[in-house]
């Protein structure tokens, strides 16, 4: 049976322990290796296919993910929708570490990833509309359950995909806060946009992990981040056994 939802988790969710795993699959793809194994599973009643972006051990930084073998290789099994999972740093005020943000635009400052499916043995130029980045009936979705569990999010946010793997100067912070992004992440693209190229239905959940550079007195700790997602990602299991029942049918 199709999947009905892919689930890509991110620093802090290589695993998702609450899946029923019924098997694990290693394929690779045109694009080369996906991150991780495709490790099917119920949740919910229903049929989901978890992917450790960062790899199963958590190996891969974000510039060195295969995000085209990622997305084409969910794509080619049938997945129809990807609820993605991202650690982010929080620049706007309320974005405290332990927030979930689901954000309805980006701002792209990534360089040098290979960003398109689209740019070789071309019968004619693609360019796909992306107005809205992410998919406003998920995220609606994503939002209800949320609310319903009364969990502490932000459902309207500009998330600013960044480079990495390094984090940010406070100046860099201040100039993607007035660009008005309000929340930090390096993985966020070129995903959402080769999501968009294949036709899925494309939505993440942002964890924030930390406040972003120049935010909060001190340095930034990896110690930090990893302990403010083991707290949230409990959080983040419990949203997706109260939204993935929710969802349609692939
Ligand atoms: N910046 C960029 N990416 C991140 C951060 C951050 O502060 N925290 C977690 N991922």
């Amino acid at each position: 049976m199709n999947p009905v939802v892919a689930i890509i988790g991110g620093t802090g969710l290589t695993s998702l322990d609450t899946l029923n795993i019924t098997r694990r699959e290693t394929r690779a793809t045109p694009y080369g290796d996906p991150s991780s194994p495709l490790i099917w599973g119920e949740l919910g009643g229903q049929t989901v296919v978890f992917l450790a972006r960062h790899g199963q051990h958590h190996t891969l930084p974000p510039h060195k993910i295969n995000y085209r073998a990622n997305l084409w290789m969910l794509h080619h099994i049938g997945v129809k929708q990807v609820i993605a999972i991202a650690a982010v740093g929080g620049i706007r005020a309320d974005m405290t570490p332990g927030t979930l943000a689901f954000p309805d635009q980006i701002v792209d400052y990534t360089w040098g990833r290979h960003c398109t499916f689209f740019e070789e043995d071309l019968s004619h130029v693609t360019h796909i509309d992306f107005t809205e980045p992410y998919c406003g009936r998920l995220r609606e979705r994503l939002i209800q359950a949320a609310r319903t569990l009364q969990l502490d999010a932000r459902d309207t946010c500009t998330y600013a995909a960044v480079q990495g793997p390094r984090l940010e100067t406070a100046a860099e912070i201040r100039r993607l806060e007035r660009d008005g992004c309000d929340i930090v992440g390096m993985t966020g693209m070129p995903e959402a946009a080769l999501a968009r190229e294949l036709g899925l239905r494309y939505a993440a959940c942002a964890v924030v992990a930390n406040r972003a550079a120049g935010k909060a007195a001190g340095e930034i700790t990896m110690a930090e981040i990893e302990q403010n997602l083991v707290e949230s990602m409990g959080k983040v299991k419990t949203l997706l056994a109260r939204v993935i029942p929710t969802l349609d049918p692939a």
